[in-house]
C-alpha cells in the first residue's frame, strides 16, 4: 500500500479568508491529510489571538475529517518533518506573491531537500483577498461577506463593536 501524503498548509491567518479556506479544501482533495499549521506568535499586534484563530479554523473546519488544525513555533521545515508530512502548500494569488514564495519555497527546499513545497491556485474570485485588506475594508465599516468565513465575519463585526464600547 502507498504511503499517506500529509500537507501541512502553514500562514499565520490572522484572519482566515475565503481564499485560505479555498486552498486548504483544494488540499484536502489532492492529499490524504493536511494540517493547518498556524505560527505562533507572527504578528506584535494580532487581530486574533492564538487561542481564537485555531478555534475559528476548528470550526470552519468541523465538516472535513480530512483537515486538522495546529499551532507551531520556530521553522517551518522542522514542523514538518517532526508531523512526519512530506509537503508544504502554499497558495499563489499573482504575480506578486511569486517573488517571496519562491525565496520561502528555495530555501525551505535547501534546509530540507525531502520536502517539497505545492503552490495552489485560489479560484479567480478569491485572487484578489487578503486579510489585510479584509481588515482595512471591516475597519472602515464596509462589508466582508463572501470574503470571510461567517464566523470571522462575526467576530470581526465583535470586535469592531468591543472597540467603540
Ligand atoms: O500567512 P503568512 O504570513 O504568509 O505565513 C508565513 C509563514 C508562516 C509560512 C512563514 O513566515 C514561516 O514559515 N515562518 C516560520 C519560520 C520559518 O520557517 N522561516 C523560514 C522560512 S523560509
Amino acid at each position: 500500500m502507498d504511503a499517506e501524503i500529509l500537507a501541512i498548509y502553514p500562514g499565520t491567518f490572522d484572519q482566515l479568508t475565503n481564499g485560505h479556506v479555498d486552498i486548504i479544501s483544494r488540499g484536502a482533495r489532492m492529499f490524504d491529510r493536511i494540517i493547518v499549521a498556524i505560527l505562533v506568535n507572527a504578528e506584535k499586534a494580532p487581530m486574533f489571538t492564538m487561542d481564537e484563530r485555531v478555534e475559528i479554523a476548528r470550526e470552519v473546519f468541523k465538516p472535513h475529517p480530512k483537515v486538522e488544525v495546529d499551532t507551531f513555533n520556530g521553522l517551518l521545515v522542522d514542523y514538518v518533518e517532526r508531523k512526519q508530512a512530506q509537503v508544504i502548500v502554499r497558495g499563489l494569488r499573482a504575480v506578486s506573491d511569486f517573488e517571496f514564495e519562491f525565496q520561502m519555497a528555495l530555501m525551505n527546499q535547501r534546509l530540507k531537500p525531502q520536502i517539497e513545497t505545492v503552490f495552489m491556485m485560489p479560484a479567480e474570485q478569491y485572487t484578489y483577498i487578503s486579510s489585510r485588506l479584509v481588515k482595512e475594508v471591516v475597519a472602515l465599516g464596509g462589508s466582508v461577506t463572501t470574503l470571510v468565513p461567517s464566523i470571522v465575519e462575526d467576530r470581526l463585526r465583535d470586535k469592531k463593536l468591543g472597540r467603540k464600547s
